[in-house]
């Protein structure tokens, strides 16, 4: 779960290295909005490090605090506490500098309704500083690269939630960013929209832009991102990849179908749990919930004293960790617990 060594841990910050492996560095990034009583410390001293050309999963539930470190890495919001270099360029000093290596797509999105999606593209090229002709030609790659062909000479306002997301995405890429970030981007949008959007993401990372996206989708982050970090009340509980995560978990849970009465299912319970690498067992309705250490040697062993007692056994399944199990263990709480409001709580609030 360890990200590798980095200038967080060496403290070195303030060097500008374009050859760097890091598109994104923070280190006790802070933030506290609003004021007296509605005072909230919504970003709490965060250490983070995106490598360059890597897809940076920024997980967490509602009021988490993802959009307010997007905004503070992307200058939207200036920065109480900390530092951040985008690109190797530190926010708060050089914000135009930096700002010509960020894209950013917000949560709320921000094409015009009024214009057609190339009108759009044009002029977010010309407010970059392109001339005419150049703004034109830009336009038509993105269209091109973005796949916005079929309607990029329709109005705004008539597009797909899809369509739009795409053209948003667009905007965010004319003026070829080191670094994207995205709040958000498929919160809202049907699966295959979705997936639509993950290939075109996928296609930035391949073209060697590094994408940072915020996502409450488990999803979202475990087959997209290829890190992510875990943020809840203002605070990181967790970084790597998304394999390092449920690997360090390092648990799975068997779950056994049966067709046996009250009596019977209690006494395989018992016997189940004096098993090696059984930590628990659960029962509900019919079957068992067996959590192991280890999913993979515990299969075996489970299901031959399942055959040695006689069970009529319907069905067996080994789980491996989600990342949900992930935010469950280091939290609490369920991430897919609809009206998780997780956020922060008030200075001077429990957490
Ligand atoms: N202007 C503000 N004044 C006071 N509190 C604010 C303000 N903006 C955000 N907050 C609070 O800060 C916390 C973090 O908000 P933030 O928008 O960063 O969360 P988020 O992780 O992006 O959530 P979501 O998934 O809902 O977008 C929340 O508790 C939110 O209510
Ligand atoms: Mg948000």
């Amino acid at each position: 779960m360890r990200m590798a060594r980095t200038a967080i841990e060496t403290g070195d910050l303030s060097v500008d290295e374009p050859g760097g492996t890091d598109a994104v560095l923070a280190r006790g990034l802070s933030k506290a909005l609003g004021s007296g009583v509605r005072r909230v410390e919504a970003v709490r001293g965060i250490d983070l490090a995106v490598h360059r050309g890597e897809i940076f999963g920024f997980l967490g539930p509602n009021g988490a605090g993802k959009t307010t470190t997007l905004r503070m890495l992307t200058t939207l919001l200036p920065i109480d506490a900390g530092t951040a270099l985008v690109g190797g360029v530190d926010v708060a000093r050089s914000p135009e500098e930096a700002r010509r290596r960020i894209g950013y797509v917000g949560q709320l999105g921000g094409a015009d309704q009024q214009a057609t999606g190339r009108e759009n593209l044009v002029l977010q090229a010309r407010l970059c500083g392109m001339s005419g002709a150049e703004a034109r030609r830009r336009a038509d790659e993105v269209i091109e690269q973005l796949e916005l062909r079929e309607f990029a000479s329709r109005f705004a306002r008539t597009y797909s939630g899809g369509q739009r997301r795409r053209l948003e995405v667009g905007l965010g890429i004319v003026h070829r960013p080191e670094v994207l970030f995205l709040d958000e981007p498929t919160t809202g949008l049907d699966p295959q929209n979705r997936a639509n959007l993950w290939d075109e993401v996928r296609a930035l990372r391949a073209a060697g832009t590094t994408v940072f996206l915020t996502t409450h989708y488990l999803e979202e982050a475990d087959s997209l991102a290829d890190r992510i970090a875990i943020i809840d009340g203002g605070r990181i509980v967790a970084e790597g990849t998304p394999t390092e995560l449920k690997r360090g978990l390092g648990s799975a849970s068997i779950v056994i179908e049966t067709g046996l009465g009250d009596g019977a299912l209690e006494a395989l319970r018992r016997e189940l749990e004096g098993q090696p690498l059984v930590t628990a067992v659960g029962a509900a309705g019919r079957s068992l919930r067996v959590e192991v250490t280890d999913g993979a040697a515990a299969l075996q062993p489970i299901a031959a004293a399942i055959s040695a007692r006689g069970v009529p056994l319907e069905a067996l399944s080994l789980s491996t960790p989600s990342l949900d199990d992930v935010f469950l263990h280091l939290t609490g709480r369920s991430l897919r617990d609809p009206g998780t409001e997780a956020g922060s709580t008030p200075t001077g609030g429990a957490r």
